[in-house]
Formats: C-alpha cells, sequence, structure tokens
C-alpha cells in the first residue's frame, strides 16, 4: 500500500489503534494511511521511510518561515529555560507584553488592546463574545445577533461554526447552533464574464446594505474572512467591499469582525489583508501563523471604546470573564515575537513578491486547460478551480473526490498539497525557493491531468 514502507508501518499500526484524526473520515486510511513524519526543515517534511513532502499548504496554513526556523526554535529554547506556562489572569510577563507591544504597532491604528486565547476558533469566540457584551454593557441589549457572508468558515466551536458557512462542516450540528443573517458572499468566481472585481463587489454590497438596514437595531457585529474565503476554497473579493462594509457599520452602529486568522501575517501579500482597504476593524482575530506556526495561541485585537465598556467596579458585573487555562502561553508568545521579528529584518514582505509572481506565472500556464476555470491569486495564495464543464463553470460533483486524486499525486511525487473540494491551491511558507515553486507547480499540474482523465 501506498507509503506503508517499512519505516513506516509500525508508527501507522500504533496511530490507527487510538488516534482520532481531524477533519477525516477514518476509514479512508483503509486506502491511504496517515503519514507519520520525522522531521521538518524549512519546506521539507519527512517520514520514517526516509520520503518527503514539499509542505506546499504550510501545515495548514500556519507555517510562515519553515519547519525548524533556527530563530524560531532558539526563542523557543531560550523562554523555556525561563518559564514555560503561568497564569495571565492576574499575573504578566515579558513575552505577552512585548508580543501585545509590537501587535498594536503593527496593527491597524486604534487596535490597541489585546486579548489571547489558544487556537483560531477560540479567538472568533472572543470577539463574538465581546461584541455583544459590548452592546449589553452599554445598555443596547437587543443588539445580539451576526451578520455572516455565505462560504465564510470561522472556525469550529459551537459559536465560530454558527457564524461560518461551509455546509459540510455546519449542516449536522444546526440544532445546537445560533441563529445567524446571512448575506451572499463577494466571491469574483461568480463575476459575470469580463466584469472586474472590483464592481462585482461593489454590487454584491448591496445584499449587505440591505440587511444591515433591516437587522441594525438587532446586530452586533458583522464578521468577515477579509479578502479571501479560506476554507471554500481561495474563493477571493475586491478590497472595496470591506471599504464599503466599514462605512456601512459605522453608519448603522454595527461592529465588523475581521477574521484575519488565515490570511493575517502576510498570506494576501500585506501583513493583514484589512490594509489593502486602508480599514480598521473593531475586531481583529489572530492565529495560525501568529506564532510562526509553531504554537497554538490566538489574539483578539480592538480598541479602546470596547475596552473602556468593560472597565468599571467589580460588583456591576461588567468584566469579560472569559479564559482559557493557556492563554497568552509564554512559549507561544516567545515564536510569536521572534516571527515579528523575522518580517522587520528580513523584509518578508517585499521578498514576498518575487515569489508571489513566479507562483502566479506558473499556476497561469494552467489557465487554458479544458477543466480549469479559474486560476486567481492574492499575494502569496494561488488556488486553480477545476470545473467538469469550462464554459458552463459546471462544478465536478463533489462525490467524485476529484481534489483527492490530486492530493494522492501529490503525496506520490513528494509536495503534499491539500486542495479543497475542486480547488487546488498553493500557501507555501515564505521560505520556498524558486525551484521548489517550480516543482510544486510541476506536481500540481499533472495530478490535476490525473484528476480529469476521464
Ligand atoms: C478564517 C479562519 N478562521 C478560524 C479558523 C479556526 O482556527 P482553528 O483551526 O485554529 O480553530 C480557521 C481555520 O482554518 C480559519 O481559516
Amino acid at each position: 500500500m501506498l507509503f506503508m514502507s517499512t519505516g513506516n508501518s509500525p508508527y501507522v499500526a500504533r496511530d490507527l489503534a487510538h488516534v482520532w484524526h481531524p477533519c477525516t473520515q477514518m476509514k479512508d486510511h483503509e486506502q491511504l494511511p496517515p503519514i507519520p513524519i520525522r522531521r521538518g526543515q524549512g519546506v521539507w517534511l519527512e517520514d520514517y521511510a526516509g520520503r518527503r513532502y514539499l509542505d506546499a499548504i504550510s501545515s495548514w496554513w500556519v507555517n510562515l518561515f519553515g519547519h525548524a526556523n533556527p530563530r524560531i526554535s532558539a526563542a523557543v529554547r531560550a523562554q523555556l529555560e525561563q518559564l514555560e506556562q503561568v497564569i495571565l489572569a492576574g499575573f504578566t510577563h515579558e513575552p505577552v507584553i512585548e508580543l501585545s507591544e509590537a501587535l498594536v504597532a503593527a496593527a491597524p491604528s486604534g487596535l490597541s488592546r489585546c486579548f489571547y486565547a489558544d487556537n483560531g476558533s477560540s479567538a472568533v469566540e472572543v470577539a463574538v463574545k465581546m461584541s455583544f457584551h459590548y452592546w449589553r454593557n452599554v445598555g443596547r441589549t437587543a443588539k445580539h445577533r451576526f451578520i455572516t457572508l455565505s462560504n465564510s468558515y470561522h472556525g469550529e466551536t459551537l459559536g465560530a461554526l454558527a457564524v461560518g458557512n461551509v455546509e459540510l462542516y455546519k449542516e449536522i450540528y444546526r440544532p445546537l447552533l445560533m441563529d445567524v443573517i446571512t448575506v451572499p458572499s463577494p466571491d469574483c468566481f461568480e463575476r459575470a464574464a469580463g466584469e472586474p472585481w472590483a464592481e462585482h463587489s461593489r454590487r454584491k454590497f448591496a445584499h449587505m446594505e440591505t440587511a444591515l438596514a433591516r437587522h441594525a437595531h438587532e446586530t452586533a457585529a458583522v464578521i468577515v474572512e477579509p479578502l479571501v474565503q479560506c476554507a471554500a476554497g481561495m474563493r477571493m473579493y475586491d478590497p472595496v467591499y470591506l471599504q464599503l462594509l466599514r462605512a456601512a457599520c459605522d453608519r448603522y452602529d454595527v461592529h465588523l469582525i475581521a477574521d484575519e486568522i488565515a490570511v493575517g501575517f502576510g498570506r494576501t501579500g500585506t501583513l493583514f489583508a484589512c490594509e489593502q482597504a486602508g480599514i480598521r476593524p473593531d475586531f481583529m482575530c489572530l492565529s495560525k501563523g501568529l506564532t510562526g506556526g509553531y504554537l497554538p495561541l490566538s489574539a483578539v485585537l480592538t480598541t479602546e471604546p470596547v475596552y473602556a465598556a468593560f472597565y468599571d467596579e467589580y460588583v456591576r458585573l461588567n468584566a469579560f470573564l472569559h479564559s482559557h487555562s493557556f492563554t497568552g502561553n509564554p512559549l507561544a508568545c516567545a515564536a510569536a515575537r521572534a516571527s515579528l521579528r523575522i518580517f522587520r529584518e528580513d523584509n518578508i514582505l517585499e521578498r514576498n513578491r518575487a515569489l508571489a509572481a513566479r507562483m502566479g506565472a506558473r499556476a497561469r500556464e494552467l489557465e487554458d486547460h479544458p477543466h480549469v476555470a479559474e486560476v486567481r491569486q492574492r499575494g502569496m495564495i494561488v488556488a486553480i478551480e477545476l470545473v467538469r464543464d469550462k464554459a458552463k463553470r459546471e462544478p465536478y460533483p463533489w462525490q467524485e473526490r476529484r481534489g483527492l486524486v490530486v492530493y494522492r499525486h501529490g503525496l506520490e511525487r513528494g509536495v503534499l498539497l491539500r486542495p479543497v473540494g475542486n480547488v487546488v491551491y498553493f500557501m507555501p511558507p515564505y521560505v520556498i525557493a524558486p525551484e521548489e515553486i517550480d516543482l510544486m507547480v510541476d506536481v500540481a499540474r499533472d495530478g490535476i491531468e490525473r484528476a480529469v482523465c476521464d
């Protein structure tokens, strides 16, 4: 069986005896066992049989500067000698103070308060609860609902799942979820032939305007993934939508939550995607690349007015009492500090422009393929949308699992690609070399050929 070479097989057997893997139909492992990884170095992962895989998806969009990055590893090691963990209620530590200073300096101006959690979904929970609680604290108790976009994804915990909109993950749990207002996404894959992205996104904003006009009195916040809806298949839209949304949220007195968990830290070409629209959200959720992909950590940045609405005498019970045991873990904060330092010292955003240009140019070679409907790009994210019928833009039925063929092919050829449905995408660590970009795209192209051949 594929990848069941001698080095790997003992681990596979032990794994399958006890480990229940995330986002996985475990029966699939009868055909394709999990791959035990022994070590990582730069963009490469290596299994126990000595096979190497180029990590073209940054290990679920988290890794920024390569596996076993010497500078981040050194920072974590140094912190490990000092303090591994301490309660953040009533206590504090240098890594969390320094990280907060660095995040506030890097974020859109006015986001001056940092609240920590330990994964992306929890950050979304924090932002949702904080927005709702803010309106209660200022006496606007009717404002308890949330507006979200179709195709959005904000995580798997119940609040995050409720404000997301990927049916595959959400449908079964619907009886457990709060009711939200869902507005059609500005997704530019759906634009009319020849229609510019900005025009399409602007036109789609009419739905949001209508929803806000109708529901603002009962709405706490609108939540969006700025510029790229990653889990829905790297669906992209124009920054003008965010500008219109910011202005409308101000007009209607509704918070704007920017979920930059996937798109933050340079993925879209700027440090934060919101920068491309020149806007400041009321809440900005960060995770994944926050620690360079080293350790679980998340942060919600917000404004002084929000903070002030919770600042009160204890007995008035206005405090935000949300907590997680590992909130602001010192090791994770040390990794995050080191990662932000690399951005600054190595001029990463500038260097990424050349990598993004090469990825885009190579991927666009597939534009004329009879089963490629679109090649789209925003910064360091490139996606190739496969379709059964190009003229009608008719997708392959999801049951055919064409993406899985690309995944298997990638593994055989030493590239970790993990298509989302019919969308093959690249979101590699920023230490990828130009020749490695070529390898990644060549393997994806051959995998696509195999996936669409019947
Ligand atoms: C935009 C977005 N929000 C939230 C999350 C959830 O983060 P986590 O998996 O760390 O809970 C994800 C994860 O992919 C994401 O892409």
